[in-house]
This record gives structure tokens, sequence and C-alpha cells, in this order.
């Protein structure tokens, strides 16, 4: 019905404004832009047409009815091939373009593991920015502040998760790199206000909810990682100057660095300075 009268033709006009249209009872949200969490797997390529022959893409994983139905879906944003985690697909590309925005400051946190230990010094290195090498091997950039949090590095390698807020090509594999590490794995946990739920299985997908689309929809423009004040961008800040700036300890490594008992293999390779 609309605005409780029969719609007997498939055509009729509707103003989303102002008209009721309910469906056997129910009111029919008229919603403009579609949002979708999709769980990307391993393996998958984030481009909308695949280009190298064969590779899937994240658009080949959603039902043909929704691409039909919601046309114009694209991914926000890129993960690399073998990165999983939390993708979002919209057709809103104004918000897209916000949330990609550097000026925004959109936090994603990744969960990696690295083939080798990661260090007390190393983790605030990559915290404080380190210079990432271009295909010459001359320096592309310096990499913002971001927050580095070491879940395990009792093995051969390190597990944790990181947190920035910028986007450049293969960040996190480039900045671990720069400390002679090399990526095994990384997933994308959270991207601004959205945690991949835990109930979508790699390669499963869901609408966003309300709160979802509205805490996307009403992203504040402050930055969450403000720039030091009158810092040059590509000058490391020590630990204890952004612990002063901060008003608190800067990351959870601080946990790694006060106690033997987390992080033995940490303490080993960073030595007595670094704790
Ligand atoms: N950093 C990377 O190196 N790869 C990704 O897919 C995302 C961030």
């Amino acid at each position: 019905t609309v605005n409780g009268v029969p719609a007997r033709r498939g055509d009729c006009p509707v103003e989303p404004d102002t008209d009721t249209v309910a469906f056997r009872g129910e009111t029919v949200v008229y919603r403009p832009y579609t949002y979708v969490m999709l769980h990307k797997p391993d393996g998958v390529v984030s481009a909308t047409e695949d280009r190298l022959a064969g590779e899937p893409t994240v658009l080949d994983l959603l039902p043909p009815e929704l691409t039909r139905l919601r046309p114009g879906l694209f991914p926000c944003g890129r993960l690399d091939k073998h990165t999983t985690g939390l993708m979002l697909l919209t057709n809103n590309g104004k918000l897209a373009h916000r949330l990609l925005s550097p000026a925004r400051h959109v936090d994603k946190t990744y969960a990696f593991t690295v083939k080798f230990p990661l260090s007390a010094e190393d983790v605030a290195a990559l915290e404080s920015g380190v210079s990432l090498r271009n295909a010459d091997g001359g320096t592309d950039c310096v990499t913002a502040l971001c927050r580095v949090e070491l879940t395990d590095c009792t093995g051969r390698g390190a597990a944790g998760r990181i947190t920035l807020h910028e986007g450049k090509y293969h960040q996190i594999k480039r900045m671990m790199e720069a400390r002679h590490n090399q990526i095994t794995s990384l997933a994308r946990l959270t991207f601004g206000p959205l945690v991949l739920d835990s109930a979508l299985a790699p390669g499963a997908w869901r609408l966003l909810t309300d709160a979802e689309t509205a805490a996307l929809e009403h992203l504040p423009m402050r930055p969450t990682f403000p720039r030091l004040p009158g810092i040059r961008k590509n000058i490391n800040k020590s630990l204890f100057e952004k612990e002063k700036h901060y008003g608190r300890p800067f990351s959870d490594h601080t946990l790694v660095r006060s106690s033997a008992q987390i992080c033995p293999p940490c303490r080993r390779h960073a030595g007595n300075r670094a704790l």
C-alpha cells in the first residue's frame, strides 16, 4: 500500500520523504544507499573487476540478486589479495570518499603475525613512524603515529594488533620490512566504528545494521591521532615525549617494557636499554 491505498501498479510513483509504503502490514523504509560488511577471504582481490584472468573479486562473493537490486556497489578501500577480514562495500561514493580521506584519520585495526620476534624497540619505532621504501629502494614516505600491541611473542615470530589511521600501499607489509621483518598473516578487524562480525565466516556478508550505518554516516571530523604540534613529519618522537604529549602511556607495549613475564623473548631481544 502507498499511504494506506493498495498499489496495483509496479510503477506507482512514490515520494520517499512523505509517502508511507507498506508491504503486508509492515512499513517499508526507503534506503538510498546500501552498506555491506564482508569477511574477505584469502586469495580474493578487492577490485571491482577481474583484471587478472581467473582472479575472483570481492564482488563475486555477493549474490547476483543483491548486485542487481542494489547496483553500483564497490569496495571502500583495498585490502591486499592475501589480507583477510573486514571489507565495507557501498554505493555511497561520498561516504566512501570521506572514510578514505587522509584528513578524516579513520582508524583501522589489523591482527598480524610476523616471521621474526618484535622487540620493544621495533614496536616503538613502528609507533613513531618508519621510512617506507619505494620500488627503487629510495625513501617513499614516513608513516604517521600508530598503535602496536603485541599479543604473543613467545615463539619464533610474533603476533599482535596494529591500528593505523592512514592507508598507504602495502603499508603494514612495508612497515614490517622497514624493521627487517616479514608479515606472515594480516587480517583487518575494524574499520572506523565497524567491527568485523565474528558470526561472518570468511566469504560471508551481511547488510550493516541501522546503528552501524548511523555510526558511519556521523563519523566525527576530529582526527583520533593528531600529529604532535610543531613536530616535523619525519622526526621520530621518543616514547617519553609522546607519553608526555598524550598524558598517558602511549601504547600497550609499555606492558612489555615493564613486565618480564609478558614477553621474555622481547626482553632478551631488546636488551636492558629498552626495559
Ligand atoms: N597493509 C598491508 O600491507 N596490506 C593490507 O592489505 C592492508 C594494510
